[in-house]
């Protein structure tokens, strides 16, 4: 293999800047030509690349976003999409592609190697809802950024004494909000993979409130629904102050945290370890602090689970 790609795909992830350096460099390393695609998949289909040397990626490390820019494209999901894409990649020679996104890319992914491009994924969402891994890339940031917010919101919170309902991101899964739970010392937390009922919700409010609690803080997964409809549904039948903020896109931007540029420069330079060897249809993930690889499909059917031990915990810890 002398010519591979790297491209990021999807939702962006605070640390796939890291990932591509990682790649980059890396792969220069190993004495191959290294080539940017930029906008994703859809990129890839108008042949938006171009060579990468060692200072293309200087200066990124500790930057949030991506700098090949990423895109959602319904065009590469058709036969007729994915053929031209291998066709704009035969043109310039690349033989082998990394792609950083999540798992609807990896689907994109998957499709590639199975037409004969070898791919190898690295999880790079916010979300943190990939199997094979314990952790994506961006994970870290977002619910470091969660933390920061709650933290002030906790602050008027308390002046006011009201509660507050904090609406975070992580499209189906509850992991941003169980963690960031855990950390903030919320009183509740709601996410998909549980369904606690709205009256233990109340319940525990009420008994905190009862106690001489100047302040509550419940931290809702979007999976699971409309904050401002739970702020306003809590706020009618505890009789409580309630306000909600709803987090949004501030959870994807940001400066990687230390954790998030160490994991992506360790998976970067382990996907191109793994084209070399010859793997593909595989993703880089870290499980045990052991960086692993698993075939994407594999990791496409499996469920990602989410620690219920945290949860469990979040509920002992809020009495
Ligand atoms: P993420 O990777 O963050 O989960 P998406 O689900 O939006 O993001 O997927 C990113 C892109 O991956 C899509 O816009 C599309 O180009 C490609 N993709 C998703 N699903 C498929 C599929 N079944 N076949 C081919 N490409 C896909
Ligand atoms: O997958 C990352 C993510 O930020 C999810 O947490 C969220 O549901 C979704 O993307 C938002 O997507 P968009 O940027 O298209 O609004």
């Amino acid at each position: 293999m002398k010519k591979i790609g790297v491209l990021t795909s999807g939702g962006d992830a605070p640390g796939m800047n890291a990932a591509i350096r990682a790649v980059v460099r890396k792969g220069i390393y190993h004495g191959l030509e290294v080539y940017g695609i930029s906008n994703g998949f859809q990129g890839l289909m108008e042949g938006k690349m171009k060579r990468m040397e060692l200072g293309s990626v200087g200066d990124i490390i500790h930057r949030g976003g991506t700098m090949l820019f990423s895109a959602r494209s319904e065009n590469f999901k058709t036969d007729e999409g994915q053929e031209l894409a291998i066709e704009q990649l035969k043109k310039v020679g690349i033989e082998g592609l990394v792609v950083l996104g999540g798992d609807g890319s990896f689907q994109g992914a998957a499709k590639l190697t199975a037409k004969g491009i070898p791919c190898v994924g690295i999880p790079c969402t916010i979300d943190n809802d990939i199997s094979g891994t314990d952790f994506t890339v961006g994970f870290d940031t977002a619910l470091n950024t969660i933390i920061e917010a709650t933290d002030k919101i906790r602050d008027t919170a308390t002046s006011h004494e009201r509660t507050y309902v904090i609406e975070v991101m992580g499209r189906d899964a509850g992991d941003l909000a169980l963690w960031s739970g855990l950390a903030n010392g919320a009183e509740s937390v709601i996410i998909p993979e549980r369904n606690e009922p709205f009256e233990k919700i109340i319940e525990r409010l009420q008994r905190g409130h009862a106690r001489g609690k100047k302040h509550s803080i419940i931290i809702l997964a979007e999976g699971v629904g409309s904050g401002i409809e739970l702020g306003k549904r809590i706020e009618e039948t505890s009789k409580l102050e309630t306000r909600v903020t709803v987090l949004g896109h501030i959870q994807r931007g940001g400066q990687p945290t230390g954790f998030d540029r160490v994991l992506a420069s360790r998976l970067g330079a382990k996907a191109v370890d793994m084209l070399l060897d010859g793997e593909s249809g595989i993703m880089v993930g870290i499980q045990n602090n052991q960086l692993t690889h698993h075939n994407i499909e594999s990791v496409l059917n499996t469920p990602h689970n989410l620690d219920m031990n945290l949860y469990e915990l979040v509920g002992e810890l809020s009495i």
